[in-house]
């Protein structure tokens, strides 16, 4: 299986500090965003990897993330115009996709489950990971009746869950067939929610619950609260004595280094 990171948009809800720079390159802890939801790909096993980023800044991702050979995974880069939306820069996929299912993830998306599994099983249609909140009018929300997904409403104002639709996509290669079928949202953007529905229609669109927190990264708070799970998250996999150590700001040698997994390779 094949993925595909979203990092392209304004971040407009994040002004002034994306004026000059892009969402996911800011910090989130300990690295840039976008390693957290990369981390979150190669967990999964998936290694071959596009990014779509935008015009202004696809020079920095180059610059971080080059090739991709420091993660042992295989880097493909495209760019997309302005904002017209998530759907909009999933469709850029098309061609790197080769006709094969692929794992899409928002590059602002911060999650702790382990989606191996999914990703493994996964056999056709969508599969949608749905997380339970209390910021729902955020987010894409579900419909559930009897236990199925019925439905899904992007922002609503009363919505009819609490589930949000998490920002990680399992999709077959009819995704590109019904980017096609889109007309632009009330936000004049190519919504993902849209392409969810089509999927949800036909009968073909699983629900799974994320089991460990997860957030997004585009407002000032989820930002902050994006570096908190990541705080936890890298300190949690850490031998007391260095996590000490990395606290108080005191460089661990690179024996220390070596022996607590971190989320992925970084040279110091
Ligand atoms: C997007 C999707 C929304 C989804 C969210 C997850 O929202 O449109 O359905 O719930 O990502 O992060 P946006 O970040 O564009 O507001």
């Amino acid at each position: 299986m094949r993925g595909v990171i979203l990092a392209g948009g304004l971040g407009s809800r994040l002004y002034p500090i994306t004026e000059v720079t892009n969402k996911h390159l800011l910090p989130v802890y300990d690295r840039p965003m976008i390693f957290h939801p990369l981390d979150t790909l190669l967990r999964a096993g998936i290694k071959d990897i596009l990014i779509v980023s935008s015009p202004e800044h696809a020079g920095a991702f180059l610059r971080l993330l080059k090739n991709g050979q420091q993660f042992d995974a295989n880097f493909t880069f495209r760019v997309q115009n302005g904002n017209g939306g998530i759907a909009e820069a999933l469709g850029l996929a098309e061609d790197f996709a080769h006709g094969d299912d692929i794992t899409v993830i928002l590059g602002d998306n911060i999650f702790e489950d382990d989606f191996s599994e999914a990703v493994k099983t996964f056999k056709s249609g969508a599969t949608l990971f749905l997380k339970d909140t209390d910021e729902a009018r955020r987010f894409g929300v579900a419909e559930i009746v009897d236990g199925k997904l019925v439905g899904i409403e992007e922002k609503p104002k009363e919505p009819k869950s609490t589930y949000a639709i998490t920002g990680i996509y399992i999709f077959d290669s009819q995704v590109f067939n019904f980017i096609k079928r889109l007309e632009p949202s009330w936000r004049n953007e190519l919504e993902i929610t849209d392409v969810n529905n089509f999927y949800i229609e036909k009968n073909e669109a699983q629900a799974i619950f994320v089991e460990g927190r997860w957030t997004d990264a585009g407002t000032f708070e989820s930002l902050y609260m994006a570096g908190i799970i990541a705080r936890d998250r890298v300190l949690g996999q850490m031998e007391t004595h260095i996590k000490e150590r990395v606290i108080k700001g005191i460089k661990v040698t690179d024996e220390e280094h070596n022996r607590y997994p971190r989320f992925v390779p970084v040279k110091h």
